[in-house]
Protein backbone atom coordinates (compact mmCIF):
# COMPACT_ATOMS: atom_id res chain seq x y z
CA UNK A 1 0.00 0.00 0.00
CA UNK A 2 1.34 3.35 -1.29
CA UNK A 3 0.81 6.55 0.97
CA UNK A 4 0.35 9.39 -1.25
CA UNK A 5 -0.57 13.34 0.13
CA UNK A 6 -0.44 15.03 -3.15
CA UNK A 7 -3.02 15.02 -5.64
CA UNK A 8 -0.22 14.94 -8.62
CA UNK A 9 1.40 11.94 -7.43
CA UNK A 10 -1.86 10.53 -7.13
CA UNK A 11 -3.15 11.76 -10.46
CA UNK A 12 0.29 10.33 -12.38
CA UNK A 13 -1.31 6.53 -10.36
CA UNK A 14 -4.81 7.32 -12.07
CA UNK A 15 -4.25 7.65 -15.15
CA UNK A 16 -2.03 4.96 -15.69
CA UNK A 17 -4.51 2.54 -14.31
CA UNK A 18 -7.18 4.09 -15.97
CA UNK A 19 -4.82 4.38 -19.31
CA UNK A 20 -4.89 0.09 -18.58
CA UNK A 21 -8.22 -0.30 -18.39
CA UNK A 22 -8.62 -0.75 -14.63
CA UNK A 23 -11.34 0.40 -12.85
CA UNK A 24 -11.01 2.27 -9.33
CA UNK A 25 -12.91 2.26 -5.92
CA UNK A 26 -12.37 4.76 -3.56
CA UNK A 27 -13.50 4.74 0.50
CA UNK A 28 -13.47 8.40 2.01
CA UNK A 29 -12.96 8.59 5.36
CA UNK A 30 -11.94 10.64 8.08
CA UNK A 31 -9.25 7.73 9.73
CA UNK A 32 -9.89 5.98 12.83
CA UNK A 33 -10.79 3.19 11.06
CA UNK A 34 -13.08 0.56 12.42
CA UNK A 35 -14.81 -2.57 11.08
CA UNK A 36 -17.54 -0.49 9.30
CA UNK A 37 -15.20 1.09 7.42
CA UNK A 38 -12.61 -2.12 6.86
CA UNK A 39 -16.21 -3.46 5.38
CA UNK A 40 -16.22 -0.41 2.84
CA UNK A 41 -12.65 -1.73 1.96
CA UNK A 42 -13.94 -4.96 1.61
CA UNK A 43 -16.59 -4.50 -1.07
CA UNK A 44 -14.51 -1.87 -2.60
CA UNK A 45 -11.92 -4.58 -3.38
CA UNK A 46 -14.84 -7.32 -4.48
CA UNK A 47 -15.98 -4.34 -7.10
CA UNK A 48 -13.06 -2.83 -8.16
CA UNK A 49 -9.44 -3.45 -9.81
CA UNK A 50 -7.93 -0.72 -7.99
CA UNK A 51 -8.99 0.66 -4.52
CA UNK A 52 -7.79 4.10 -2.62
CA UNK A 53 -8.78 4.89 0.89
CA UNK A 54 -8.76 8.83 1.72
CA UNK A 55 -7.96 9.76 5.20
CA UNK A 56 -8.80 13.93 5.79
CA UNK A 57 -10.12 14.97 8.59
CA UNK A 58 -12.24 17.59 7.18
CA UNK A 59 -12.61 21.03 9.16
CA UNK A 60 -15.29 22.44 6.92
CA UNK A 61 -17.80 19.63 8.10
CA UNK A 62 -17.27 20.06 11.56
CA UNK A 63 -19.46 23.38 13.24
CA UNK A 64 -18.04 22.49 16.52
CA UNK A 65 -14.20 23.81 17.09
CA UNK A 66 -14.02 20.78 20.34
CA UNK A 67 -15.63 18.42 17.89
CA UNK A 68 -12.90 18.98 15.12
CA UNK A 69 -9.88 19.09 17.88
CA UNK A 70 -11.24 16.04 19.67
CA UNK A 71 -11.77 14.17 16.57
CA UNK A 72 -9.42 10.77 16.65
CA UNK A 73 -6.40 11.06 14.50
CA UNK A 74 -4.59 7.81 14.43
CA UNK A 75 -2.70 7.82 10.97
CA UNK A 76 0.18 5.23 11.92
CA UNK A 77 -2.56 2.29 13.08
CA UNK A 78 -5.25 3.19 10.35
CA UNK A 79 -2.19 1.69 7.77
CA UNK A 80 -1.94 -0.93 10.16
CA UNK A 81 -5.64 -1.89 9.53
CA UNK A 82 -5.76 -1.02 6.05
CA UNK A 83 -2.55 -3.54 5.35
CA UNK A 84 -4.70 -7.20 5.34
CA UNK A 85 -6.61 -5.69 2.44
CA UNK A 86 -4.08 -5.10 0.45
CA UNK A 87 -5.60 -1.65 -0.36
CA UNK A 88 -3.45 0.03 -3.29
CA UNK A 89 -3.01 3.23 -1.87
CA UNK A 90 -3.60 5.25 1.41
CA UNK A 91 -4.51 8.80 -0.16
CA UNK A 92 -4.06 11.29 2.87
CA UNK A 93 -3.95 15.09 1.47
CA UNK A 94 -2.10 17.67 2.71
CA UNK A 95 -4.62 20.64 3.35
CA UNK A 96 -3.61 22.30 0.73
CA UNK A 97 -4.46 19.85 -1.68
CA UNK A 98 -8.01 20.00 -0.85
CA UNK A 99 -8.31 23.71 0.32
CA UNK A 100 -5.75 25.77 -1.80
CA UNK A 101 -5.29 29.16 -0.90
CA UNK A 102 -8.06 31.47 -1.91
CA UNK A 103 -10.56 28.44 -2.11
CA UNK A 104 -13.84 29.87 -3.10
CA UNK A 105 -16.16 26.56 -3.44
CA UNK A 106 -18.70 25.61 -1.92
CA UNK A 107 -21.22 22.89 -2.84
CA UNK A 108 -24.60 22.73 -1.23
CA UNK A 109 -27.03 20.51 -1.78
CA UNK A 110 -30.92 21.54 -1.23
CA UNK A 111 -33.45 19.24 -0.16
CA UNK A 112 -31.87 16.26 1.48
CA UNK A 113 -29.67 17.93 3.50
CA UNK A 114 -32.26 19.77 5.26
CA UNK A 115 -33.52 19.08 8.66
CA UNK A 116 -31.84 15.96 10.69
CA UNK A 117 -28.17 16.21 10.82
CA UNK A 118 -28.38 19.61 8.60
CA UNK A 119 -30.46 21.46 11.23
CA UNK A 120 -28.62 19.88 13.99
CA UNK A 121 -25.07 20.77 12.45
CA UNK A 122 -25.65 24.02 10.62
CA UNK A 123 -23.01 23.43 7.19
CA UNK A 124 -21.86 19.85 7.81
CA UNK A 125 -23.59 19.04 4.95
CA UNK A 126 -22.22 21.87 2.56
CA UNK A 127 -18.75 20.89 4.32
CA UNK A 128 -19.22 16.74 3.21
CA UNK A 129 -20.55 17.77 -0.32
CA UNK A 130 -17.53 19.84 -1.48
CA UNK A 131 -14.66 17.76 0.22
CA UNK A 132 -16.53 14.54 -0.74
CA UNK A 133 -16.79 16.50 -4.95
CA UNK A 134 -13.23 17.06 -4.76
CA UNK A 135 -12.09 13.54 -3.51
CA UNK A 136 -14.22 12.00 -5.73
CA UNK A 137 -12.19 13.99 -8.77
CA UNK A 138 -8.82 13.35 -7.07
CA UNK A 139 -8.79 9.79 -6.90
CA UNK A 140 -11.09 9.50 -10.42
CA UNK A 141 -13.21 6.68 -8.66
CA UNK A 142 -15.90 4.80 -10.53
CA UNK A 143 -17.29 3.95 -7.43
CA UNK A 144 -17.60 5.50 -4.13
CA UNK A 145 -18.82 3.34 -1.00
CA UNK A 146 -20.12 5.17 1.75
CA UNK A 147 -21.95 3.17 5.30
CA UNK A 148 -25.70 3.60 5.90
CA UNK A 149 -25.11 4.53 9.22
CA UNK A 150 -24.60 7.78 7.61
CA UNK A 151 -27.54 7.81 5.80
CA UNK A 152 -28.60 11.17 5.45
CA UNK A 153 -24.90 11.68 3.85
CA UNK A 154 -24.94 8.96 1.46
CA UNK A 155 -28.03 10.89 0.14
CA UNK A 156 -26.53 13.52 0.40
CA UNK A 157 -23.42 12.55 -1.42
CA UNK A 158 -25.77 10.08 -4.12
CA UNK A 159 -27.74 13.28 -5.25
CA UNK A 160 -24.47 15.35 -5.71
CA UNK A 161 -22.97 12.95 -8.14
CA UNK A 162 -25.96 13.11 -10.27
CA UNK A 163 -26.76 16.69 -10.50
CA UNK A 164 -22.67 17.31 -10.89
CA UNK A 165 -22.53 14.43 -13.61
CA UNK A 166 -19.79 13.24 -11.89
CA UNK A 167 -19.17 9.41 -13.55
CA UNK A 168 -18.50 8.12 -10.03
CA UNK A 169 -21.41 5.56 -8.70
CA UNK A 170 -22.08 5.97 -5.00
CA UNK A 171 -22.78 2.59 -3.50
CA UNK A 172 -24.57 2.61 -0.02
CA UNK A 173 -23.52 -0.16 2.52
CA UNK A 174 -25.21 -1.35 5.45
CA UNK A 175 -23.95 -0.45 9.22
CA UNK A 176 -21.91 -2.79 10.79
CA UNK A 177 -23.28 -2.90 14.29
CA UNK A 178 -20.68 -4.27 17.23
CA UNK A 179 -22.50 -7.35 18.95
CA UNK A 180 -24.41 -5.38 21.39
CA UNK A 181 -26.32 -3.63 18.55
CA UNK A 182 -24.43 -0.37 18.71
CA UNK A 183 -23.62 1.31 15.31
CA UNK A 184 -19.46 1.18 14.55
CA UNK A 185 -18.44 4.77 14.60
CA UNK A 186 -15.15 6.60 15.41
CA UNK A 187 -16.88 8.55 17.95
CA UNK A 188 -17.59 5.19 19.97
CA UNK A 189 -13.97 5.43 21.21
CA UNK A 190 -15.04 8.59 23.31
CA UNK A 191 -17.76 6.98 25.33
CA UNK A 192 -16.10 6.35 29.17
CA UNK A 193 -16.97 2.24 30.15
CA UNK A 194 -20.49 3.20 31.81
CA UNK A 195 -21.81 5.32 28.98
CA UNK A 196 -19.82 2.29 26.61
CA UNK A 197 -22.87 0.00 28.29
CA UNK A 198 -25.45 1.88 27.72
CA UNK A 199 -25.05 3.07 24.25
CA UNK A 200 -26.78 -0.02 22.74
CA UNK A 201 -30.03 1.39 24.41
CA UNK A 202 -30.16 3.61 20.82
CA UNK A 203 -30.41 0.73 18.59
CA UNK A 204 -32.92 -1.13 21.11
CA UNK A 205 -35.18 1.82 21.19
CA UNK A 206 -34.91 1.87 17.27
CA UNK A 207 -36.11 -1.53 16.52
CA UNK A 208 -38.45 -1.59 18.72
CA UNK A 209 -40.28 1.31 17.11
CA UNK A 210 -39.76 -0.28 13.50
CA UNK A 211 -41.31 -3.29 14.68
CA UNK A 212 -44.43 -0.79 15.54
CA UNK A 213 -44.03 1.60 12.34
CA UNK A 214 -44.21 -1.36 10.12
CA UNK A 215 -47.45 -2.77 11.70
CA UNK A 216 -48.67 1.17 10.65
CA UNK A 217 -48.50 2.66 14.07
CA UNK A 218 -48.06 6.05 14.03
CA UNK A 219 -45.14 8.03 14.91
CA UNK A 220 -46.32 10.10 17.50
CA UNK A 221 -47.70 7.25 19.23
CA UNK A 222 -44.31 5.87 20.27
CA UNK A 223 -42.27 8.75 20.63
CA UNK A 224 -43.58 9.12 24.73
CA UNK A 225 -42.01 5.93 25.21
CA UNK A 226 -38.84 5.97 23.13
CA UNK A 227 -37.97 9.42 24.77
CA UNK A 228 -38.65 7.77 28.34
CA UNK A 229 -36.46 5.19 27.67
CA UNK A 230 -33.57 7.09 26.74
CA UNK A 231 -33.81 9.58 29.58
CA UNK A 232 -34.35 6.27 31.78
CA UNK A 233 -31.48 4.66 30.31
CA UNK A 234 -28.94 7.75 30.84
CA UNK A 235 -29.27 9.30 27.78
CA UNK A 236 -29.05 13.74 27.36
CA UNK A 237 -30.14 15.83 24.85
CA UNK A 238 -32.09 13.78 21.88
CA UNK A 239 -31.53 16.41 18.89
CA UNK A 240 -34.05 14.26 16.76
CA UNK A 241 -35.93 10.89 16.33
CA UNK A 242 -37.98 11.35 13.39
CA UNK A 243 -39.03 9.30 10.43
CA UNK A 244 -38.71 10.08 6.75
CA UNK A 245 -38.97 8.70 3.45
CA UNK A 246 -35.71 6.45 2.44
CA UNK A 247 -36.05 8.47 -1.24
CA UNK A 248 -35.60 11.51 -0.71
CA UNK A 249 -36.08 12.04 3.02
CA UNK A 250 -39.33 13.11 3.20
CA UNK A 251 -41.20 13.52 6.76
CA UNK A 252 -43.13 10.79 7.55
CA UNK A 253 -45.97 10.38 10.56
CA UNK A 254 -46.53 6.94 9.21
CA UNK A 255 -44.26 4.37 6.96
CA UNK A 256 -46.78 4.46 4.01
CA UNK A 257 -43.83 3.90 1.84
CA UNK A 258 -40.17 2.65 2.47
CA UNK A 259 -38.75 4.60 5.43
CA UNK A 260 -36.07 5.17 7.71
CA UNK A 261 -36.36 5.79 10.92
CA UNK A 262 -33.58 8.37 12.26
CA UNK A 263 -32.14 9.45 15.21
CA UNK A 264 -28.92 11.68 17.18
CA UNK A 265 -28.98 11.69 20.83
CA UNK A 266 -26.58 12.69 23.44
CA UNK A 267 -24.43 10.30 25.85
CA UNK A 268 -21.62 11.42 27.96
CA UNK A 269 -20.75 14.09 25.76
CA UNK A 270 -20.53 11.54 22.41
CA UNK A 271 -23.43 13.00 19.95
CA UNK A 272 -24.89 9.11 18.66
CA UNK A 273 -26.42 8.61 15.39
CA UNK A 274 -27.89 6.27 13.92
CA UNK A 275 -31.49 4.96 11.67
CA UNK A 276 -33.00 1.63 11.03
CA UNK A 277 -35.34 0.41 7.69
CA UNK A 278 -38.95 0.44 7.90
CA UNK A 279 -40.20 -2.03 5.29
CA UNK A 280 -43.73 0.18 3.53
CA UNK A 281 -46.62 -0.98 5.56
O1 LIG B 1 -18.22 9.91 6.71
C1 LIG B 1 -17.12 10.48 6.81
O2 LIG B 1 -16.17 9.96 7.41
C2 LIG B 1 -16.94 11.86 6.20
O3 LIG B 1 -18.10 12.61 6.31
C3 LIG B 1 -16.44 11.82 4.75
C4 LIG B 1 -17.44 11.15 3.82
C5 LIG B 1 -15.12 11.06 4.68
C6 LIG B 1 -16.21 13.24 4.23
O4 LIG B 1 -15.25 13.91 5.00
Amino acid sequence: MRIIRSKAALRTLTDEWLRGGETIGVVPTMGALHAGHLSLVGEAKAKTDRVIVTLFVNPRQFNNPDDLENYPRTEDSDAIKLAPFAVDVLYIPDPDQIYPDGFAINISVSGVSEGLCGAARPGHFDGVATVVSKLLLQTAADEAFFGEKDYQQLQVVTRLAKDLDLKTKIIGCETVREPDGLAMSSRNLRLGTEARKVAPVVHHVLQDMAGKLSQGAPLSTLLPDAQQKLKAAGFGTLDYLELRSAEGLDPLETADRPARLFIAVWLDGVRLIDNIAIPAT
